[in-house]
């Protein structure tokens, strides 16, 4: 079938269309059509190429679907070589001013001269690709290789949605070669090793999880199966060129930044311009302190003269070059081995597998030990005394391990049994027990158990609770092995001479400890019955029980069906309660507890008159002219309504204020109803008067 003028009208239409919306989703982060909408014009444009295979061209949007498997990759010589950056090695700020102070000499600049301008940029940890643009159509993507030689793994690339396929906008080279770095978002990453979990759980062979948002993105470009690669969540930041015909069209790096953004590339809006080695210290700590917030992986922080003439002038040695260096951070991933696998017994009798390590520094602390999280993942991951493994610790998040490191070729280290969870508690010897479903182990002793007694005794007494002060690890440690606590109301029921006959404990601590008891007797209902640690009930749960019911007889009387009643109250949450005061032990350390003197305020509860928002969803954007953000989400749930942080069909209010960005276009565009600060206060008004 020959096409007529108007199909090909309408294909060209499309792909500028669909060009256009790829762009305002995946680069710019703000999508203007719903998803559904792009869909059906991507859709539209497959069925007129599927018709008109003659019309079909390398740069159409649907060639982000992927095409056919691959035997192998072709090879691709890199016009302009792929260079590796040099790494300061110093972790400190000096690494900072060893480069300015080597940029200096190089220059011939004196003390007397002015700073030396830089561009400051993050050091993306993923894959260097370079991408080649001919007449603003992207026609090869290739990896780095060694340099010289590296693969041609445009098939894939093509399913990344940050990448433009064409490039839009004035003064684009004819030919223009870009490079960057292609890298997996940690929340991808995240979210992608828990579906590859669930495919292996159902029985799916060849299926892997990934160590690393690195490796993840790495194993993604290099997938034979372009169906595969984009299944896999990439993103892609552009920080360099290669071969631009023509010459550089630009003075400076940060110029030729600005210009790959303007023409349609992901460019890293964490690119500062800095003046001087103090400016690049400054930005390496600024960026350090923020790290673990980006929602990428970073391993540094890369310096480039910003001035293309002096990098020009400075030039290479060997395969660097002069004018940039890498600065890092300490790593957040090193490898250390498994001198034990010890059982950690928490407050609720979960038993936590933890790998005691040969000492690390990782993530800038020395790790001793680290979580296995459980029996599962300990044999999933294979890990057993004498292996070599992967620490990871990032931000302040519990360090973890990772995965064993296989022993290289010919090798075979001595290795520990295959580990097993013990079928006794290592704290009581009561029985542990796998309930059917869960992936834990729990010690059955409760408040037998030594440490479920310690860690209740904490749970109990920390500030968000009963707030008892003085009561800390080392002290509730000491009451539990001297056998003065075994229950929560003995710690009530201490006497002076009791504590003074303890170690290291004066009559002046023994004072202020009682005082701090005496003190945390005038509580709260929600913090007495989260102090209790029942199962499930957190800080918000227990203030939504206390809520609903007023009364603590009531809720330790409830049904599941009562608890059910409870906002956010789940069955497994019900469950838990109605079991924890069915236990008669329970209810007698909450009566002994009030004997002790324990005592809150109870009231009757509301009526419960169906809230005026109830099952309503609210979007503000913008800034109201007297309501702070925290304000407005407040009045809009005690009124039961649920807060939302972006707009869709479900939305039923969008309050804007001034400055309302992209979430106002998205309201008025499916026709949402949207109030001004007035607005809602008459939406609020049917509510109990908030004001
Ligand atoms: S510039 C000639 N800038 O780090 C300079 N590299 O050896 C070439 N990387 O594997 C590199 N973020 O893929 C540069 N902002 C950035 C970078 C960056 C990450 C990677 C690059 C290469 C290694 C440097």
């Amino acid at each position: 079938m020959t096409a007529s003028p108007r199909v090909q009208e309408r294909i060209d239409a499309l792909r500028e269309l669909l060009h256009h919306h790829a762009h305002r989703y995946y680069v710019l982060d703000e999508p203007e059509i719903p998803d559904a909408e792009y869909d059906r014009l991507f859709r539209e444009l497959q069925d007129l190429e599927a018709q008109h295979p003659e019309l079909a061209t390398p740069d159409s949007p649907t060639r982000r679907v992927g095409g056919a498997v691959l035997e192998g990759f072709a090879k691709v010589r890199h016009r302009v070589p792929m260079l590796s950056i040099r790494t300061e090695t110093d972790i400190e700020a000096s690494g900072a001013r060893a480069f300015d102070t080597r940029v200096r000499r190089e220059l011939g600049l004196g003390e007397g001269d002015p700073p030396v301008e830089y561009v400051a940029e993050l050091k993306f940890d993923g894959l260097a690709i370079s991408l080649r643009y001919e007449h603003g159509a992207l026609v090869q993507a290739a990896t780095r290789g060694d340099g010289e030689v590296g693969e041609d793994v445009t098939q894939n690339i093509c399913t990344i949605g940050q990448i433009p396929l064409r490039l839009h906008g004035a003064g684009i080279p004819a030919v223009l070669e870009v490079r960057g770095e292609v890298y997996m978002r940690r929340d991808d990453f995240e979210r992608m090793n828990e579906r590859q979990r669930e495919k292996i759980a159902q029985g799916a062979k060849n299926e892997k999880t990934f160590v690393n948002p690195r490796n993840a993105a790495a194993g993604a470009v290099r997938q034979l199966d372009p169906g595969i690669a984009r299944q896999r969540p990439l993103s892609f930041f552009a920080y360099g060129w290669g071969e631009i015909e023509g010459g550089l069209p630009f003075a400076t790096q940060y110029e030729l930044l600005e210009a790959l953004r303007g023409w349609g590339l992901p460019v890293s809006r964490e690119t500062r311009v800095a003046s001087g080695a103090e400016e690049l210290v400054a930005f390496h700590q600024q960026i350090g302190a923020r790290r673990d917030q980006l929602p990428y992986d970073i391993d540094g922080v890369v310096y480039k003269v910003n001035d293309l003439a002096l990098q020009n002038r400075l030039g290479f040695v060997t395969r660097e070059p002069r004018w940039a260096v890498a600065h890092k951070y300490p790593a957040q991933e090193q490898l250390t081995t498994v001198e034990a696998i010890d059982v950690y017994v928490g407050r609720t009798g979960k038993l936590t597998p933890v790998a005691r390590l040969a000492p690390v520094f990782v993530g800038g602390v020395t790790v001793t030990n680290a979580t296995l999280h459980n029996e599962d993942e300990v044999l999933r991951k294979d890990v057993r005394v004498g292996d070599t493994v992967i620490v990871r610790r990032a931000g302040d998040v519990i360090p973890e391990v990772v995965g064993v490191v296989p022993a290289a070729p010919g090798e075979s280290p001595p290795r520990g049994d295959v580990f097993a969870m013990p079928r006794h508690c290592p704290v009581c010897g009561s029985e542990a027990v796998r309930e059917e479903g869960e992936a834990d182990y729990r010690c059955t002793g409760g408040l037998f158990c030594g440490a479920q007694r310690k860690q209740a005794l904490l749970h109990f007494a920390q500030r968000r609770a009963m707030d008892i002060e003085g009561l800390g690890e080392k002290l509730v440690d000491q009451l539990v092995d001297a056998g003065l606590v075994k229950t929560l109301p003995d710690l009530y029921r201490m006497g002076l001479a009791n504590l003074v006959a303890l170690e290291r404990m004066g009559e002046k601590s023994a004072q202020n400890l009682l005082a701090g008891l005496e003190q945390s007797k005038r509580t709260t209902l929600p913090r007495f019955l989260f102090g209790l640690g029942i199962r499930h009930v957190g800080e918000a749960t227990a203030r939504d029980l206390a809520k609903h019911f007023g009364k603590l007889d009531a809720i330790m009387d409830a049904g599941t069906e009562q608890l059910l009643q409870v906002p956010d109250v789940g069955p497994i949450v019900a469950e838990s309660i109605h079991t924890f005061f069915a236990q008669p032990h329970n209810r007698e350390v909450v009566e002994q507890l009030r004997a002790c003197g324990v005592h809150w305020e109870e009231f009757e509860p509301a009526v419960q008159a169906p809230l005026p928002l109830a099952g309503k969803t609210v979007v503000l954007t913008g800034t109201l002219p007297t309501l702070s953000r925290d304000e407005a989400k407040d009045l809009l749930e005690a009124a039961g309504a649920k807060v939302a942080g972006s707009v869709s069909k479900k939305t039923s209010y969008v309050i804007a204020g001034a400055e309302a960005g992209s979430k106002l276009d998205k309201a008025q565009e499916l026709g949402l109803p949207v109030l001004d600060e007035k607005g809602l206060r008459q939406l609020l008004a049917g509510s109990a008067d908030p004001f």
